[in-house]
């Protein structure tokens, strides 16, 4: 199993370019299954996760085209299988996404119901609900979503939590519908503002998104198109994090700090100076020492989950104690034994972290659990004295376009190794 060498202690600097956003691609891809006609996706990230959801369209017969620039062509004009099977769904929870598309589409589909999740339980309970008030039905039976229906009908639909994925399948479900769906207390993450506009442009008719809430006007059709992703907000904070750690200096290209907010107000209270234009975001932390920040996860605008990790990171090294409250998934504190082996001081209590900035931090061997965790484990890894070694990396491949190239491009001393 491949694993990361990190020699710490090298402050980051230079430029490097964000990658498409994963959240907003894997949805993306989805909606290419409602298309009448060949999408041309562009700004598409090198990701396991696309290549699994690559795979998944491929397996239900749709031809997908890859150019040399990971611009996608695809044509769901040749699919034969309304199905996902569960191999590919328990190693992608996104998977999921295929159900609206093609039960309004092709008015079935047999979707395996996502295993268990290391961050938390993950249920689908809310995707169901608003599919069966559009007229679905819907069983689960042998570990499989089997749902049916006539065309979908527009309704009125209160999420009871806000869901990001949940939000995109009943939007995606909702295009093909007879009649206006109302989903209030949608998600307004910017991934699901970009899913609306890339559906706009394939004809269909969303209000709203980016609001708590969104109004679909159905119509009969939509159409194929060239869309290019938006940058991905989570992984210019994650670099940005880097930089601060390390007591960098890095400007960030292709991205849009706009959607960055919440996540940049954090990175100022810990001292780092941060300037920004439309498309790109600088932070200037030179030889400083980060100061603790206080972080509490909560749906967009309000800090991200997938963030948390990372802020973790920061708060291990820096001066005073900061806490990390975790109120979107119930288990996503798993980094947080492993900063301990790296000689971290964090006290967990129920969903809440405190951490009381060290010194520094030791390397050590230690794993990843999931994505951000990984990401997390790096950042650790970029600070602390002597080697570390991360395995498991598996995860963060996942998520993060080249990070050790990146990472490299910036002075880190970085690499992978095969066992
Ligand atoms: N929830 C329910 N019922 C549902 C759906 C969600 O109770 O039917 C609960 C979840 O258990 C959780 C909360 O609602 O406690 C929020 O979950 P949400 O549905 O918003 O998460 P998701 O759509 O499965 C997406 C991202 C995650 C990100 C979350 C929160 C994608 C593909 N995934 O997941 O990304 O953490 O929103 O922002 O968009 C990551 O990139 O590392 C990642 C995990």
């Amino acid at each position: 199993m491949e694993k990361l060498l990190i020699d710490g202690g090298q402050s980051l600097e230079g430029e490097i370019r964000v990658s498409g956003a994963k959240n907003a691609v894997l949805p993306i891809l989805a909606a290419t299954l409602l298309a009448d006609g060949p999408m041309q996706i562009e700004n598409v990230p090198h990701l396991q996760d696309v290549t699994t959801t690559m795979e998944l369209l491929g397996r239900m017969g749709v031809s997908l085209t890859l150019d040399e620039r990971m611009n996608i062509e695809v044509d769901s004009s040749t699919i034969n299988e309304l199905f996902a099977p569960y191999e590919v769904v328990k190693t992608m929870r996104a998977s999921i996404l295929v159900l609206g598309p093609l039960l309004t589409r092709f008015g079935q589909a047999e979707v395996s119901l996502p295993g268990g999740c290391a961050i938390g339980s993950r249920p689908v309970n809310l995707h169901l609900h608003g599919l069966e008030a559009m007229g679905a039905e819907i069983e689960v039976k042998g570990g499989y979503i089997h749902a049916r229906s006539k065309r979908l009908e527009g309704t009125h639909l209160v999420m009871d939590s806000v869901t990001v994925t949940g939000t995109e399948n009943l939007m995606m479900a909702a295009t093909l519908a007879a009649g206006t769906t109302i989903i209030e207390n949608a998600a307004r993450e910017p991934e699901v503002t970009d899913l609306a506009n890339c559906l706009n442009k394939m004809g269909a008719n969303i209000e709203g998104a980016g609001t708590g809430t969104i109004a679909v006007h159905g119509v009969e059709k939509l159409y194929g198109c060239q869309y290019s992703v938006l940058a991905d907000r989570i992984e210019t904070g994650t670099f940005l994090v880097a930089t601060a750690i390390t007591g960098g200096h890095v400007r960030l290209k292709n991205t849009q700090p706009n959607f960055l907010e919440s996540i940049l107000l954090k990175l100022k209270e810990a001292g780092a100076s941060i300037h920004c234009d439309a498309d790109w975001v600088e932070i200037d932390m030179y030889k400083r020492r980060p100061k603790s920040v206080d972080i509490c996860t909560a749906p967009y605008p309000a800090f991200p989950t997938d963030m948390q990790a990372q802020f973790t990171a920061l708060n291990c090294i820096a001066e005073g104690s900061g806490t990390i409250t975790e109120s979107v998934f119930e288990n996503r504190f798993m980094h947080v034994q492993e900063m301990q082996r790296m000689g971290a001081n964090i006290k967990v209590t129920g969903n809440t972290a405190i951490v009381t900035g060290v010194d520094r931090l030791v390397a050590a061997p230690v794993m990843a659990t999931d994505l951000r965790a990984s990401a997390s484990l790096i950042l650790a890894g970029l600070i602390a004295e002597g080697q570390t070694i991360v395995d498991r990396i598996y995860h963060i491949d996942r998520g993060y376009e080249c990070i050790e190239e990146k990472l490299t491009q910036l002075g880190a001393r970085i690499r992978r190794v095969p066992h």
